[in-house]
């Protein structure tokens, strides 16, 4: 249930309207490479501009570590969202102060303007009261849309929301209703498939799933540190030394639901063309690295996504970006693919794996959040949107 007001439950006719976007999205040679995020928050924007609001958008991009820094500039993002809307879109070079004030009061109805990075202001991460109020003296109304940064209580993302009317966008809402069904009520077997390299950032997400999912898949490099806390050496691969004690205990509460990989590939060097082999789990060589989780993992993995009710996803199962140690993701994402299950897919590199195979359209819900989806399946409260006014 999502039980904060909506842009459709207040009156955004000829107000200034802020809008906390998440345009984190990668740049390339001052062009959007891709625009996912950018097209998933078009409905919001479009709604204020047909409802007779002026939009004013604001976002971090990248992290900049002092001050402003032309490499991370919003300027790009603006430019395609033009394209994207088929109308003009200002830009401000300042986020906050007279520049932006200036920009933001010249909007008329339908006016459309993206200011400067949030990032370029200390006051942003610090989540500074005085940030807050001046983004706040921008506009009458306060929406947050920005899903991807909602685990941030930053002064763009939480702090804004205390002084002005603060609602959330259709994407937040969207997000949240199908990561917040998946882990309330979900249609039954709950699959949640967990990789990615380190389980340091997963451990919270693994126990929470394993007192709700009828199983737990793992893979990726996150599986090196459980079969090291079984015991077995690792060889070359990546271990996690920190998380071996909290890695053990998991394995002594999980029980069944927790699945690990059965075989893997392993290879000699950390590179496409090493020489490879496909083992059963056990001790890995001296001198070689799993990259990848094997054929029979796949295959087993697969049969229960098949037969699953709800299908979670967030993390590669190996190094996908190298072609020879692809067939672990690939073959998990087309399984993700066929099954009926509702599927949720989260995080930046399932999702490149998904809509590198074309199989995007297959999936109920691409999240646009990586860490944000994280903390929700984790059962956090994200910070976003608790500051967000109640229904
Ligand atoms: C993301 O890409 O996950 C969000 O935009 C948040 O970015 P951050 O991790 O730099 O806060």
């Amino acid at each position: 249930m999502f039980n904060k007001k909506l842009i459709t439950d207040v009156d955004v006719n000829g107000k200034r309207v802020l809008v906390r976007v998440d345009f984190n999205v990668p740049i390339k040679d001052g062009k959007v490479e891709d625009d996912t995020r950018i097209v998933a928050a078009l409905p919001t924007i479009k709604y204020l501009l047909d409802h007779g609001a002026a939009v004013i958008l604001c976002s971090h991009l990248g992290r900049p570590k002092e001050g402003p820094d032309p490499m991370y500039s919003m300027r790009p993002t603006a430019e395609h969202l033009s394209k994207l809307l088929g109308r003009p879109v200002a830009f401000s070079e300042e986020c906050v102060g007279p520049v932006a004030e200036a920009a933001a009061k010249a909007l008329k109805p339908g006016d459309v303007l993206v200011l400067e990075n949030t990032r370029f202001y200390k006051g942003e991460t610090k989540n500074d009261p005085e940030m807050a109020k001046q983004l706040a003296a921008l506009a009458d109304m306060y929406v947050n849309d920005a899903f991807g940064s909602a685990h941030r209580a930053h002064a763009s993302t939480e702090g804004v929301a205390h002084y002005l009317p603060a609602v959330a966008g259709f994407l937040m809402e969207k997000e949240i209703k199908y990561l917040g069904e998946a882990i309330s009520n979900p249609k039954r077997p709950f699959v949640a498939i967990l990789g990615g390299a380190k389980i340091v950032d997963k451990i919270g997400v693994i126990r929470n799933l394993l007192k709700i999912a009828d199983s737990v898949l793992i893979g990726g490099g996150m599986a090196n540190t459980f079969f090291k806390a079984q015991g077995y050496p690792m060889g070359e691969s990546l271990v996690d030394g920190e998380a071996l004690e909290t890695a053990k205990e998991i394995l002594q509460e999980a029980g069944p639901r927790l699945r690990l990989p059965v075989d893997v590939v392993i290879a000699d060097k950390f590179d496409n063309n090493a020489n490879t082999k496909i083992i059963d789990v056990g001790a890995v060589p001296d001198g070689w690295a799993i990259l990848d989780i094997g054929p029979e993992t796949v295959a087993a993995y697969a049969k229960v996504i098949k037969s699953a009710g709800t299908v979670v996803w967030n993390g590669p199962m190996g190094v996908f970006e190298m072609p020879n140690f692809a067939k672990g993701t690939f073959g998990i994402a087309q399984a993700v693919a066929e099954s009926q299950a509702v599927s949720i897919v989260g995080g930046g590199d399932s999702v490149s794996a998904l809509n590198q195979s074309g199989l995007s359209d297959k999936i109920t819900h691409i999240s646009t959040g990586g860490g944000a989806s994280l903390e929700r399946l984790e059962g956090l409260t994200l910070p976003g949107v608790a500051a967000l006014q109640d229904k």
